[in-house]
């Protein structure tokens, strides 16, 4: 291999139309991200048709101004990654097809990567000293997991959501105290204002003292609170409400992220997925890691939310590592982590 690696990543697994430019796995040259989020916001969430139409559209112009950015030509692109699962299947397939049919104008090695080892590389990107084995909370709209990162291909599932996943529980509680959407970041505003102790919501953990999560009870004890004051014709704190739900949701994430790198003596954590960008999750997990003595690592609030400079990242650890796919590769939406 050249001195140089130039991978060209493709990501459309949900509403963010992206394309990137990484040399050698970890330096980004462009991350070109066009998000559809003001195209959703009347919805109240992502409606798929519309999902896959804007990254037909798009796509295109989002690819030519990620390599003008990067300062390269599709000549110097040495491999092409792009995620082809988890997600959205009409939005996948646009990226799937885009990335195909690039390596195959080009004579390109094609390389499929998982949105959510996606998202674990993203700390790559920052953090030139991260290397596994570490421990990493990946939470985002649609995963909630706790992954054992043994090598860079290689993820042991320690425990993931048995319902909602802890960014969807964040946009329902958001709409049902009547915040908008995507419901994450104006959670994490107006708790800054609220007293997280002022409603004790559910934490759920399971007596088998698992690794998994539910956050479910959570979302609907909000609802019912709401509900009960709204029947009563009484007015409530949104912003207390707020902080005691992210405070509910926050605590068991950290808790168990913390639980889990104990039990396999492993002592640097890294966060990942869109709400490993909430304040009050980073600064928990940092009071806490720095009582158990554990390293942590986060991205920056851009490169938590999908981008394909993560994809790019994990592709150049694929190629490495010898894995390729071929051209009848195809969308996955409900792709499995690990083994
Ligand atoms: O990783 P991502 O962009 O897309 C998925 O793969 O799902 O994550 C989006 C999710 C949304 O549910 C959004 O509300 C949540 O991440 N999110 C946040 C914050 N920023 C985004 N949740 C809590 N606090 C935030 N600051
Ligand atoms: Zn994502």
């Amino acid at each position: 291999m050249k001195k140089k690696c130039f991978i060209l990543g493709i990501e459309t697994s949900c509403d963010e139309t992206s394309a990137a430019v990484v040399e050698n796995g970890r330096k980004i040259l462009s991350n070109v991200i066009s998000s559809q989020v003001d195209l959703h916001k009347r919805y109240g969430g992502v409606v798929p048709e519309i999902a896959s139409r804007k990254h037909v559209e798009i796509i295109n112009a989002v690819i030519q101004d990620s390599l003008e950015q990067a300062g390269v030509t599709f000549r110097d692109i040495d491999v092409i990654g792009v995620t082809y699962g988890p997600g959205l299947v009409g939005a996948l397939l646009v990226g799937v097809s885009a990335a195909k049919a690039l390596a195959f104008a080009l004579d390109k090695p094609l390389v499929g990567v998982h949105h959510i080892e996606g998202h674990i590389a993203a700390n790559y990107l920052e953090h030139q000293d991260l290397q596994p084995p570490y421990i990493c909370l990946v939470a985002s709209g649609g995963h909630s997991h706790i992954v054992h990162i043994q090598d860079y291909n290689t993820f042991e599932i320690l425990g993931q959501t048995r319902d909602d996943a802890a960014g969807e529980a964040f946009d329902k509680v958001a709409r049902v105290i009547g915040l908008g959407y995507p419901g994450g970041p104006l959670i994490d505003k107006l708790a800054k204002q609220g007293n997280k102790d002022a409603v004790k919501f559910p934490k759920v953990s399971f007596d088998d003292g698992s690794l998994d999560f539910s956050f479910s009870g959570v979302k609907t004890a909000v609802l019912n609170y709401v509900n009960k004051l709204e029947q009563k014709g009484e007015t409530y704190n949104r912003a207390d409400i707020a902080a005691s739900f992210q405070n509910a949701v926050v605590e068991v994430l950290v808790d168990k992220t913390v639980v889990a790198a104990q039990k396999l003596g492993i002592n640097t954590i890294a966060l990942a997925g869109g709400v490993a960008a909430n304040s009050a999750l980073r600064q928990l997990l940092a009071e806490r890691a720095k009582e158990n003595g554990l390293k942590v690592y986060y991205p920056s609030p851009i490169l938590c939310t999908d981008n394909a400079a993560m994809i790019a990242c994990a592709a150049y650890y694929e190629f490495i590592a010898g894995k390729r796919a071929d051209l009848d590769l195809n969308a996955v939406p409900n792709l499995r982590l690990g083994y």
